[in-house]
């Protein structure tokens, strides 16, 4: 069901008309469900685990860019812009809620997505077919930096483009707030819930911290509430984006934005005491596999995942899962409750890559070689005949280890060479 209005626009009315929205989001509020497994695996003395379920909350791709969207896109179609333009790793998953969002809309916008190289994997190869299938317009820069300023320069060129900043959150203070208000809205519609009792109120939520806009629009929500939970934001990008005063920055910046809208609401000040800010399980950098994410991320799969229908990954949510893991491990938090606010999608995209067919050569030439000088599949390292191929559940399937998913149909000796090359491939940082 279409969510009619934001709660922050029932609670503050004079909010309605002023700042700008659409409705995208499905499945609102989104369900608090209780990882039971999980508090036994971590022996629990009177403490509970719960998940917040953002990750089915759009029919096509769910997560966190979508709360952030129902904003910003809100304001995309006010100024009656031609399309979007924004910026990211080849494997962005921002980058491609906005292109999802960008084709679904009545008409559709443009899309126009500016890629800078990030550690190559099976997320990526799916992720660039996707954009594709999407209908976005792909450019590959040279470096961060190098793509960054390529990506003003569309915008300097086309005006009639709206400029989305990475991960829809604004850089180094500059850029809209309307994302982060998106998560003002979440808290809210958190304290909902709490007063419905569906929840007690957490002592600690539990988020990943990449542009921080999703963590600080909680951490400023909750403040205006009076919640006295801590919000603990795991950084899982690099400190450049990821760091505290980029939170206190963002957040501080979200509510001035709605004062200005709105007089009534309280003149809140958020400062480092208002949350936890966790470093040490990035890695080496921003979408590095860790051997704490990984474990994590199979560990909650394992547990709770598999019967409920969600799936952590190891660039965002499964950072943030392994650092909750340490947290649960100490005696003192053991009668804590704690939220885990899941940003991730858990839509199945499956179904659209298989569309794709794998053609990769559909996409600029620039970008083939992300598909030739790599393999992280069974199928493509074994060349995989085509009867087997298509009919095996490991083909085009998001996961890359295929030995989780299916019995091989090949002969053993091709199937050990598989495994052999992907274990080698599929590389865990020790962190
Ligand atoms: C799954 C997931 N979780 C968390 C984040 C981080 O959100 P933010 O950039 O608002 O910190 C992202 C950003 O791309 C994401 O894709």
């Amino acid at each position: 069901m279409k969510q009619e209005e934001p709660i922050l626009f029932q609670k503050y009315p004079n909010l309605r008309n002023r700042v700008p929205w659409i409705p995208l989001l499905t499945n609102v509020p989104t369900p608090i469900e209780r990882l039971t497994e999980l508090e036994k695996e971590f022996k629990l003395d009177g403490g509970e685990i719960y998940i917040k379920r953002d990750d089915k909350n759009h029919p096509i791709y769910g997560g966190n860019k979508l709360r952030k969207f129902e904003f910003i896109f809100g304001k995309v179609l006010k100024k009656k812009k031609k399309g979007v333009v924004t910026n990211g790793g080849i494997g962005t998953n921002h980058g491609l809620a906005c292109a999802i969002i960008c084709h679904e809309l009545n008409p559709p916008l443009k899309c126009h997505l500016y890629l800078f190289h990030q550690q190559l994997t099976w997320h990526v190869q799916r992720l660039l077919l996707l954009f594709d299938y999407f209908g976005v317009k792909l450019h590959l820069g040279k470096g961060m930096i190098g793509t960054f300023v390529k990506f003003l320069f569309f915008k300097l060129l086309h005006p009639k483009y709206f400029l989305m900043f990475p991960g829809g959150s604004p850089l180094f203070g500059i850029g809209t707030s309307l994302g982060t208000i998106g998560f003002v809205n979440a808290a809210f519609e958190l304290k909902n819930q709490i007063d419905q009792t569906i929840i007690r109120e957490p002592d600690t939520i539990f988020v990943a911290g990449g542009t921080v806009g999703t963590a600080a629009g909680l951490v400023a929500g909750c403040k205006l509430l009076g919640l006295k939970l801590k919000v603990h934001i795991v950084a899982v990008s690099t400190s450049l984006t990821s760091n505290p005063s980029a939170v206190k920055r963002n957040a501080n910046k979200a509510i001035k934005y709605l004062r200005k809208k709105d007089k009534s609401i309280p003149n809140i000040k958020i400062n480092e005491e208002d949350f936890v800010f966790i470093t040490g399980y990035l890695g080496s950098g921003y979408g590095i596999k860790t051997s704490r994410g990984q474990n994590a991320v199979d560990k909650v799969f394992e547990l709770e995942g598999c019967k409920r229908d969600f799936k952590l990954e190891t660039t965002y949510t499964g950072k943030a899962m392994a650092a909750m893991f340490d947290y649960l491990k100490q005696e003192e938090n053991k009668n804590k409750t704690i939220l885990f606010w899941n940003t991730y999608n858990s839509n199945d995209l499956d179904k659209y890559l298989k569309e794709t067919n794998f053609q990769y050569k559909k996409l600029p030439r620039k970008f083939h070689k992300f598909y030739e000088e790599s393999k992280f599949q069974c199928w493509q390292i074994t060349n995989c005949p085509e009867d087997i191929k298509k009919s095996c559940p490991a083909y085009l399937n998001h996961e890359y280890r295929f030995w989780k998913i299916t019995d091989c149909l090949l002969d053993e000796q091709k199937q050990r060479k598989a495994l052999e090359v992907l274990k080698s491939v599929i590389k865990l940082e020790d962190a």
